[in-house]
């Protein structure tokens, strides 16, 4: 039975249809409101709003569930890799191991990056930060890898795809060896995805890398359970800067840009800083708990706390597994790891984090697993952004076949000065 709601607007009753998806939630379908009744609605961060239908990610923030193309995200984790996974958000079915071949195949082709893009990238200064340096690099794909006239739309856009998931992953790995002085390794074609990315990494001539299979499976479920997330910031980003019509590469910089920040992306980053400032400080979290909660104080506890879940991010349950696991067969210890879990004991108790529903996030543990695999510190929210990338090209893809496609134009409350007219400036003041 079709749903609806009634709205009173200055005596008048107007009727605006529910939408229900898939999986219940229901949805006022507001499109013609304006047209209706001359209001608009306001949203401000779009708490309430949704801004498209889409079936690729599930998540439902009060029950800590997140299912892509339906399958639960503990179960991909637990069973798949990360290009099989980037294979299913972006094609909506698991692969057959013929078309999983196939698309090895094409990530491995288009596995190096131009040598004249590689010259570019060593003139970045040494201090840059990666991320900066990446958004830079992809939106300067479009330059290095034009659009070639005989190839078709669908051809094009699949090469555009390969070449953003395995490119953007040797830019990565070149970046950071650019910043150490080091010369680039070359990605190897008889390797894996995830694999190939560490070796890329850490291997030297005086010292060949060892690829340990306990650390490219930790990878592998890292860059899982980033792989995508509904519509949070960057994804948002990606559609809104995609519904100009400008190229997939610009419209992927711009999600790059939007995942830097703290609060989210950068987080990441942000909680090994805050770990690192509680050690240094003797271990106690509490003035930290205590900083968090007082009003006057802009401090929050990083990796906590979530704009859907108002329960455990289910990818922070899967992400201190796999911290536990990782360092168990590394046979590491971090002392960081304590102070994450003395921290998480105390805020969940605590009565404001319980009354505001904050919990660890996926960003909580997520960095002592990056730096069990040697990746440094400002390489990190870098990690989530490959991790991203799948998902990032997917609700892009989606956009750009939705018939009911428009152009993102968000409207405002105007509350500034009303018509005045202009002062010479000797009459000012
Ligand atoms: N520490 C202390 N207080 C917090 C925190 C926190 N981490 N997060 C939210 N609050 C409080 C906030 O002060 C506010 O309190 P009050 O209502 O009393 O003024 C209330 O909770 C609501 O905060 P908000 O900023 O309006 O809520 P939001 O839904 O916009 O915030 C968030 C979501 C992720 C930006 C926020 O929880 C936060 O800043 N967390 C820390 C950064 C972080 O870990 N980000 C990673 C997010 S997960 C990875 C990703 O997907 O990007």
């Amino acid at each position: 039975m079709e749903q609806s709601i009634k709205l009173m607007v200055d005596g008048k009753t107007y009727e605006l249809p529910i939408l229900v998806g898939t999986e219940g939630e229901r949805a006022i379908d507001i499109s013609q409101l304006r047209q209706m009744t001359g209001l608009i609605t306001l949203d401000p961060g779009f708490a309430n709003t949704g801004s498209c239908k889409s079936s690729i990610t599930f998540m439902n923030g009060e029950r800590g569930i997140l299912r892509y193309r339906g399958y639960p995200v503990e179960e991909l984790a637990e069973h798949s890799t990360f290009v099989e996974t980037a294979y299913l958000l972006i094609n909506g079915e698991l692969p057959t191991r013929k078309e999983l071949t196939r698309f090895s195949v094409m990530l491995n082709d288009h596995s190096l990056v131009h040598e004249d893009m590689r010259e570019f990238f060593q003139n970045f200064p040494r201090r840059a930060h990666p991320m900066g340096i990446l958004s830079s690099m992809v939106n300067a794909m479009r330059a290095f890898y034009p659009e070639l006239p005989d190839r078709t739309e669908e051809e094009e856009t699949n090469v555009s795809f390969a070449r953003l998931l395995s490119k953007v992953r040797t830019m990565a790995a070149m970046s950071y060896r650019i910043s150490r002085g080091h010369t680039v390794v070359y990605p190897r074609p008889d390797l894996l995805y995830a694999a190939n990315f560490l070796n890329m990494m850490f291997y030297s001539p005086v010292r060949p890398y060892e690829i340990d299979p306990d650390v490219v499976n930790a990878l592998n479920a890292f860059w899982i359970l980033h792989a995508d997330h509904e519509q949070n910031s960057s994804t948002a980003a990606v559609r809104l800067v995609g519904s100009s019509r400008v190229h997939l590469y610009a419209a992927i910089s711009a999600g790059i840009c939007a995942l830097w920040g703290p609060l989210h992306g950068g987080a990441n980053q942000a909680v090994i800083e805050m770990l690192t400032a509680i050690q240094a400080n003797g271990g106690d979290v509490a003035p930290f708990v205590a900083r968090a909660k007082d009003k006057n104080d802009p401090f929050r506890l990083m990796g906590f706390g979530h704009r859907v879940y108002k329960t455990y991010d289910p990818r922070a349950r899967i992400m201190k597994k796999v911290c536990d696991r990782v360092l168990n067969n590394l046979k590491r210890h971090d002392p960081l790891l304590n102070i994450a879990m003395k921290l998480e004991e105390v805020a969940i108790k605590d009565s404001y984090f319980i009354d505001h529903h904050l919990y660890p996030n996926v960003d909580f543990y997520s960095g002592i697993v990056l730096r069990a695999m040697g990746i440094p510190l400002n390489m990190f929210t870098v990690m989530f952004a490959i991790g991203r990338l799948p998902g990032w090209i997917s609700q892009w893809k989606e956009s750009i076949d939705d018939p009911e496609r428009k152009l993102h134009r968000p409207r405002q409350v105007y509350v500034g000065k009303n018509k005045r007219n202009y002062v010479p400036i000797d009459g000012r003041g």
